[in-house]
C-alpha cells in the first residue's frame, strides 16, 4: 500500500505546522522523516493516522481517501506515537493481548502472536511486569509491539529507537529494514546515521515545509561541499608531495593536515582523484599507507538547510 499525500496543511493559531506538504510513499520504501525540533514531523504523521485531522489537503492510502475511509483503512495502519502512550497499570503481556484483540486479530492466533511480538522486541524477562514499572527503553519496545503486532502494511514510527540501548537499536534497526521489505514505513528520528543505515529514502522538513527529498547519497551531491579525501604519503618529502597532489586534474584543493605524519587532506571534484593519487604515489616511489573517503556529513547537509 502507497500513501499519497496532497498539499497538505496543519494550522495552529497563526502558525502552520505543516505547509502545503506533498509527498508520495511508494509500497515497500522506508521513508526517514528529518527535521529540527518543532519541523512538523510529529503532526504529519498523526494526520496520516487520523490521530488529528489536516486543515487542507487530503491522504491517500493504498488509493483511498483517508478521511472518507478511515474504519476500513486503520486496520493497516501501525502507529508508535512520539509519547508511547500505554496503560501504566496492565502487566506487558495483558496489554499486548488486550491490543491484538482491539486490532481485531482472531482469537486462535492471539496467543501466538503475542509470543512473538515479545520474542523480536526482547520483551521476554520482562512480560509479567506492569508496564509503569519497565525502564524507558523497555516501554519504548512495548510501544513498537503494538504497532505492528496486527502486521500493518502502513508503519509510522516517531522515533522508535528513542532511548533504546545500542543493542536494541540495531535489533529495532535490522527488523525495521525486514519489515520495510514489504511494508511502507515512514519513521522519524534525530539520529542522522540512522536513516543512512535504515531508510531508502531521506525527507527533511523545516518550518512545516519540505526542504529536502532524495536518497543520502543524491542529498551530498546536491549539497555544496566537495569531497574530501584523507591520504597518508609516507617515504616522501611533504612539500614535494602536495606540490604534485595540486597539480593533479581531479584535485581542487589540498591541505598538509599533519607534516611530521605526512597527512593530506584532498578536496576532489572527482571520483577518479584515488586512480591519480595512487599512480603519483607508484611513480615516486612513495608508499601510500592510508586513504579514506570524508564525506559530507549528513549533519552538514541537515544543518545548511534547517538553520535560519
Ligand atoms: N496541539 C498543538 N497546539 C499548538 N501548537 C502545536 C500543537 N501541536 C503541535 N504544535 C506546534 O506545531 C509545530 C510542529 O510540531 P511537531 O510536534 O509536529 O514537531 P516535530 O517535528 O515532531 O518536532 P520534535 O522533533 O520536537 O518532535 C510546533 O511548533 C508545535 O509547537
Ligand atoms: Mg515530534
Amino acid at each position: 500500500m502507497d500513501i499519497v499525500i496532497e498539499n497538505l496543511t496543519k494550522r495552529y493559531g497563526n502558525q502552520k505546522a505543516v505547509d502545503n506538504i506533498s509527498l508520495i510513499v511508494a509500497t515497500g520504501e522506508i521513508l526517514g522523516f528529518l527535521g529540527p525540533n518543532g519541523a512538523g514531523k510529529t503532526t504529519t504523521m498523526k494526520i496520516i493516522t487520523s490521530f488529528i485531522a489536516a486543515d487542507e489537503g487530503k491522504v491517500y492510502i493504498g488509493g483511498k481517501l483517508l478521511t472518507d475511509n478511515y474504519y476500513e483503512l486503520k486496520k493497516h495502519i501501525g502507529y508508535l506515537s512520539e509519547n508511547n502512550p500505554l496503560y501504566h497499570d496492565m502487566p506487558v503481556i495483558d496489554f499486548l493481548n488486550f491490543c491484538a484483540k482491539i486490532q481485531g486479530i482472531e482469537k486462535s492466533r492471539i496467543p501466538d502472536r503475542v509470543a512473538e511480538m515479545i520474542r523480536i522486541t526482547g520483551l521476554k524477562r520482562e512480560k509479567h511486569k506492569k508496564i509503569g514499572e519497565l525502564s524507558k527503553g523497555y516501554q519504548q519496545r512495548v510501544g513498537l509491539a503494538q504497532a505492528i503486532i496486527h502486521d500493518p502494511e502502513i508503519l509510522l514510527l516517531d522515533e522508535p529507537t528513542s532511548g533504546l540501548d545500542p543493542n536494541q537499536i540495531a535489533e529495532i534497526r535490522k527488523l525495521i529494514r525486514e519489515l520495510g521489505n514489504e511494508k511502507t514505513v515512514i519513521l522519524s528520528t534525530h539520529i542522522l546515521p540512522e536513516v543512512e543505515a535504515t531508510c531508502d529514502r531521506i525527507l527533511i522538513i523545516n518550518n512545516g515545509k519540505i526542504v529536502a527529498d532524495g536518497t543520502a547519497e543524491s542529498l551530498r551531491n546536491q549539497s555544496k561541499g566537495s569531497d574530501i579525501l584523507k591520504v597518508k604519503i609516507e617515504d616522501g618529502e611533504p612539500d614535494q608531495i602536495y606540490k604534485s597532489i595540486q597539480a593533479l586534474r581531479s584535485v581542487s584543493m589540498v591541505e598538509l593536515a599533519d607534516r611530521n605524519f605526512n597527512r593530506f587532506d584532498i578536496h576532489c571534484t572527482d571520483k577518479n582523484v584515488k586512480r591519480e593519487i595512487f599512480r603519483l604515489c607508484v611513480e615516486n616511489k612513495w608508499v601510500l599507507t592510508e586513504m579514506t573517503p570524508f564525506e559530507t556529513k549528513l549533519e552538514d547537509i541537515f544543518r545548511d538547510l534547517t538553520m535560519n
